[in-house]
């Protein structure tokens, strides 16, 4: 989604922009722009397509000047082309803007604007907040800018900047992600923390209502009246190698690669298997309150809506409080039944998905206790609820998420076992699940060990464009998962069933051409599965299994299978998942897609 960069210091701002945007692509985009105080005014370039296009613009003439804005735009309203890129400028085309969301009123105060002789040159509804703060100018940017948010309903996240006063750096954010970064005699602001690493680690979080004020050697925060707020400075401890590619290919495949490492580094700390349960200090609730809960809610979208569903299955078997799953952009706007016996749970790679952080303050307004699992430290949804914890999977940069799914899955099992063992789970169950839990790392390693035998099934299985993958218990949402790995960076159309509710209609689609993954270990649905396999083998279906080793009934059935470790039934999905994350980067490669930026996605989602 859109990203956000500003500078104000002694350097040239076009380069420190244009590396900023380049660490910030990750997030989804369609086209791209810088704008530059240069001395006389600003200078406003914008180019469709990816940052290569803006950079081929402006390569021979980069534009001179220390203060400048920078943006990815991840189109909402109109069309991604020139025109509708940002930066946009005021009528007068002296102050620049760019933005992050949706300001919801747009319409009403273009056509004010338009009746008041505004002319403009794109469909957004960032343009118009750009002339709006420009109508409000009177020699103080500061207050244009806070007058012009007044009057506006919606999410941003903004920076704007006005020849008429070149020593200055204004942003606000209200439901859109902003960061600022504190350097030497030198300031920026950015959607997330990526384009700041390099050049400081120090950072101010912005919370929904604020505004910044930056100088080369300054800032204050203060919300849209004219109360200054004190805010604290974070230090950021992820360090520039990590979110770099180290020598892989892509961002997707290094951060699958990494999922031994990231998946310790979620349970490092938190079992304590001598009493078989698990330390979640984060989750700010005592034993006597776990106790009292009486309902989960997991919310979350996309890959964290599937890590919830298998939360759902090892909560409601090992500590026996009933789970709901909900999308959260469902969630928001029904009238759910909660009160503050409920608990309702957050998961967010992010910590910035707008439905999950709307979900998350109605659940609050209506007196539940919220927890988040979130990967990105300091992120929104972090700072908002009542406790939780981090994934510690390290910046996930590639737009389909892999590690931080892994990640999560075993965060709730943290908390599965922190819950169970308050509840019915024995000493001895515990102390059985950290061993298996302990024991996947290393499981990894081995399936991406066999990181060869999937290239030659993505070559031999993915030659159309369907595909169907099936799975029981635990592992259906593990095949909703590895079918949505497919279809997002491969643009295969790949659906996720349960196994046995074929029968009601996938199964029509079964022919020589349609291959069918099931996800079958040797688990307690495994002769369930067995005869669901019969059933698309009957109809001449291609299957390729991930099952357990030495399995002969499933090899003799299958046309291919990938073996993956023994596990606990319910942790099976954290091992199934990863041939399956290999298996749709290397079709998505074969079928020459850009995996880490596909089409239309964004990673961070921070409008609804
Ligand atoms: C986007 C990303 C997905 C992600 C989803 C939820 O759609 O492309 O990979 O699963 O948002 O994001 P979150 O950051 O809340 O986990």
């Amino acid at each position: 989604m859109c990203g956000v960069v500003g500078y104000i210091g002694p350097r040239q701002a076009a380069a420190i922009l244009l590396d900023g945007l380049r660490r910030m692509e990750y997030r989804g985009y369609d086209s791209a722009g810088i704008a530059v105080l240069n001395g006389t005014g600003v200078k406003v370039h914008k180019a469709a397509g990816k940052l290569a296009n803006l950079e081929r613009e402006v390569s021979d003439n980069l534009p001179s000047g220390t203060v400048g804005i920078g943006h990815t735009r991840w189109a909402t309203h109109g069309a991604p082309n020139t025109p509708n890129a940002h930066p946009h400028t005021d009528q007068s085309g002296r102050i620049a803007l760019i933005h992050n969301g949706i300001i919801e009123n747009a319409g009403a105060i273009r056509k004010a604007l338009l009746q008041r002789g505004h002319t403009f040159t794109s469909e957004t509804d960032t343009e118009v907040l750009a002339h709006l703060v420009g109508e409000l100018y009177q020699g103080d940017l500061e207050e244009a800018v806070a007058a012009a948010l007044r009057e506006v309903d919606g999410a941003y996240g903004i920076a704007v900047i006005s020849s008429d006063e070149p020593d200055l750096l204004v942003a606000a954010r209200n439901g859109s992600p902003l960061i600022v970064g504190i350097g030497e005699n030198e300031r920026f602001v950015a959607s997330d923390a990526s384009p700041l690493l390099e050049h400081t680690r120090s950072v101010v979080y912005l919370d929904d209502g604020e505004m910044v004020i930056l100088t080369r050697d300054g800032y204050r925060v203060r919300d849209l009246e004219v109360k200054d707020i004190d805010k604290p400075v974070n230090q950021i401890d992820w360090d520039l190698a990590t979110i770099e590619r180290g020598g892989f290919e892509h961002f997707m495949l290094k951060e699958i690669c990494e999922q031994p490492e990231s998946l310790a580094n979620t349970l490092r700390g938190h079992l304590l298997e001598e009493e078989g349960t698990a330390r979640v200090s984060g989750l700010n609730m005592t034993d006597d309150e776990l106790v009292a809960v009486e309902r989960i809610i997991i919310t979350a979208c996309g890959t964290s809506w599937h890590s919830a569903l298998i939360g759902e299955y090892m909560i409601e078997e090992l500590a026996r409080v009933p789970v709901e799953v909900e999308y959260a952009s469902e969630f928001r706007y029904r009238n759910p039944v909660v009160n503050e016996r409920t608990l309702v749970i957050g998961i967010s790679q992010s910590g910035e998905t707008a439905d999950t952080l709307a979900a998350l303050r109605e659940a609050r307004r209506r007196g539940a206790r919220t927890i988040g699992l979130v990967n990105v430290v300091g992120s929104t949804i972090a700072r908002e609820v009542d406790g939780g914890t981090y994934l510690h999977a390290g910046p996930e940069v590639g737009v389909a998420s892999t590690k931080a799914f892994t990640s999560q899955v075993a965060a709730l099992a943290l908390l599965t076992l922190r819950l169970g063992r308050l509840r019915n789970l024995s000493i001895l169950q515990g102390r059985q699940f950290i061993q298996a839990l302990t024991a996947l790392p290393a499981q990894i390693e081995q399936i991406l060990a066999k990181t060869d035998e999937v290239k030659v099934l993505a070559e031999r299985f993915f030659t159309g464009n369907h595909a169907l993958y099936l799975g029981r218990g635990v592992n259906f949402p593990a095949a909703l998962e590895g079918a949505l790995k497919l279809k997002e960076i491969s643009y295969i159309h790949a659906e996720g069933y349960p196994a046995a509710e074929m029968k009601h209609g996938p199964i029509a689609l079964i022919d020589e051409n349609m291959p069918v993954v099931f996800i079958a270990p040797r688990d307690a649905v495994h002769s369930k599965i067995v005869s669901n396999i019969e059933e698309v083998k009957a109809r001449g279906g291609k299957v390729l299994a991930i099952c357990s080793e030495d399995d002969s009934e499933i090899e003799r059935l299958a046309d291919a299978t990938f073996t993956i470790p023994q596990t606990l039934d319910l942790l099976t999905p954290i091992l199934a998942i990863v041939p399956l994350q290999l298996l749709s980067y290397y079709v998505a490669v074969r079928r020459g897609c850009n995996v880490d930026q596909p089409r239309n996605l964004a990673k961070s989602v921070t409008v609804e």
